[in-house]
């Protein structure tokens, strides 16, 4: 798994640290933060935004890569994610994130901090599918 600097991995803890203290969750009560490390060293932060209508909410990290995208990079270098226990991304998630780096570095935190999993995306998301699979159709 390609590596960030110890430094990086500091800033991006604390961008999703602060983000999780935005998540609007008062569903679920399960506050996420996602920070990604973007190409051009820059951070794109996230939290869940939930909804009365319950699957109308997004995630952290959906939240995270959309902003990074319509800021103009999609060159996502690793993504760091806050969870109350150390929970990894969703499925919905692995799928939306793979598209735009299938071997992301993943660092899942606890709310302490604590690094919990730190893996790459496609050992989350196994042959996943991708842009790829589209190109031999008419
Ligand atoms: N959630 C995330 O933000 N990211 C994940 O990968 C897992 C789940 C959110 C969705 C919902 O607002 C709450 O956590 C409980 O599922």
């Amino acid at each position: 798994m390609a590596e960030i600097t110890p430094q990086q991995e500091k800033q991006l803890l604390q961008a999703a640290l602060d983000v999780q203290d935005l998540a609007y969750a008062p569903y679920s009560h399960y506050h996420v933060g996602a920070a990604i490390l973007l190409g051009d060293g820059s951070i794109a932060a996230g939290c869940n935004v939930e909804n009365a209508a319950y699957p109308v909410g997004i995630c952290a990290e959906r939240a995270a890569a959309s902003i990074a995208v319509s800021s103009g990079q999609r060159e996502f270098v690793a993504i760091a994610v806050v969870t109350p226990n150390g929970g990894t991304p969703c499925g919905m998630c692995r799928q939306f994130l793979s598209e735009f780096n299938p071997e992301l570095p993943v660092y899942a935190y606890n709310g302490d901090g604590i690094l919990v999993h730190k893996l790459p995306l496609n050992d989350l998301l196994l042959h996943a599918f991708g842009p790829k699979a589209l190109e031999s159709v008419d």
